[in-house]
């Protein structure tokens, strides 16, 4: 058992050869910041600030494995040598800085793809530019509204295949720890997995074993490519949010799939397959997903999703539900979230960044003098 002084989210987790300092995974987050796929000084910027924040592990924004795998034409790629070297440079500044391990996680928007930047408009089609679409079966993920996707022929999904392969080798000479595989919300693999994408009525439609084939056939490739030693984690859709679609239950014979294809671990999301979705929001609401992927498929998994407190992190840690969690939005409110969560619980063992000690002192000093004010006050729960 943790002590009050170390509290679960800051037990470290080892996956293969890589130690995690603590249990907070700042989850991927698109900027719609790159040119032609390369990585701009915004990412030096955004990266840079989450690599200082005490978090055990940096999850980089979903990464295209070919130009049009990206969501917008403003999406990061890592798909020719001028999207690989934005990436070191940006990978070889924060590590002289930072020695936060960071992981990459590789998709393809499939249907989702030739969109506008979220803030001109999220998942509609470009008014110019678009590029052809390809996905598990033919699609519109705005019906009236998007492009149509086709479905992928074989040559397709060899040269995708392909293109994951190759990303992943250019990640590993570049250096990242750790690789996340998007299999989740709508992209491409994820359209395969869903019965609410795929009509397909060959080997990869059907059934769920059929539906896995090629997302399978991809992860165990880039399996083999990647680093044996170091981990790979899948993100998937725990549940569709709509009828006839994937259910938790589905989501643990999903989770068995991978582990038995050589999974680490499983990234629990939900939705945005289908604009049809309910999704019942609160706090902590795919966490549900995460714990029964772990306890039934027997695979780690990673909890996201509407987790914004240091004890929310402890509560789903020390219950076994998950064995790491991902937080998103709050790093962009605070990127820092990591080193103020562990001042608010009274946790002082966390390293800062050498610059910034003089603020942790103050940081820890203030928060104590408001805990034994609201004591005083009899206001205080912990
Ligand atoms: C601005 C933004 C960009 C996102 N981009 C990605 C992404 O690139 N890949 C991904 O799997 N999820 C992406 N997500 C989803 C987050 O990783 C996360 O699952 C979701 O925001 C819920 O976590 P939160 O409640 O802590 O924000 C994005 C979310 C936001 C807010």
């Amino acid at each position: 058992m943790n002590s009050p002084r170390s509290p679960s989210l800051f037990s470290p987790l080892q996956v293969g050869a890589l130690t995690l300092p603590n249990r907070i995974v700042i989850a991927p987050m698109c900027q719609y910041s790159a040119e032609d796929g390369c990585m701009t000084d915004w990412h030096l910027i955004h990266l840079g600030q989450l690599a200082l924040s005490g978090a055990g592990l940096l999850i980089i924004e979903a990464t295209a494995v070919e130009a049009i795998g990206r969501i917008t034409p403003k999406d990061v790629g890592l798909y020719d040598d001028a999207t690989e070297a934005a990436m070191a440079r940006v990978l070889k500044a924060i590590r002289r800085h930072s020695r936060m391990p960071i992981a990459i996680q590789l998709g393809h928007a499939g249907a989702k793809g030739s969109t506008r930047l979220a803030w001109e408009g999220i998942d509609r089609p470009l008014d110019a530019g678009n590029w052809p679409l390809v996905s598990a079966s033919p699609q519109q993920y705005l019906d009236g509204v998007s492009d149509w996707s086709h479905a992928m022929t074989r040559a397709d999904m060899d040269r995708v295949r392909d293109d994951f392969v190759r990303s992943t080798r250019f990640a590993a000479e570049a250096g990242f720890d750790w690789l996340g595989l998007h299999g989740a919300h709508g992209h491409l693999l994820s359209s395969f997995i869903s019965p609410l994408t795929n009509q397909r009525t060959d080997e990869f439609g059907g059934t769920l074993a059929n539906r896995l084939r090629y997302p399978l056939e991809v992860f165990k490739t880039v399996r083999a490519a990647w680093p044996q030693h170091l981990p790979m984690s899948v993100r998937i859709s725990a549940h569709d949010w709509v009828e006839g679609g994937i259910t938790p239950d589905d989501a643990v014979e999903i989770a068995r799939a991978f582990k038995a294809a050589g999974a680490d671990l499983i990234d629990c999301s939900s939705g945005q397959v289908s604009k049809q979705e309910q999704p019942v929001f609160g706090r902590m609401f795919q966490t549900p997903f995460a714990d029964r992927v772990r306890n039934e498929a027997g695979i780690a998994t990673i909890a996201v999703g509407a987790i914004s407190e240091a004890d929310h992190v402890n509560s789903i840690i020390a219950a076994g539900r998950a064995d790491l969690c991902a937080i998103a939005r709050p790093h962009l409110a605070n990127p820092a979230w990591t080193l103020l969560e562990s001042a608010k619980i009274g946790y002082t063992e966390i390293e800062w960044p050498k610059q910034y000690r003089a603020a942790k002192s103050q940081l820890e000093r203030n928060l104590e003098r408001e805990r034994a004010a609201a004591a005083a006050q009899g206001t205080g729960d912990r």
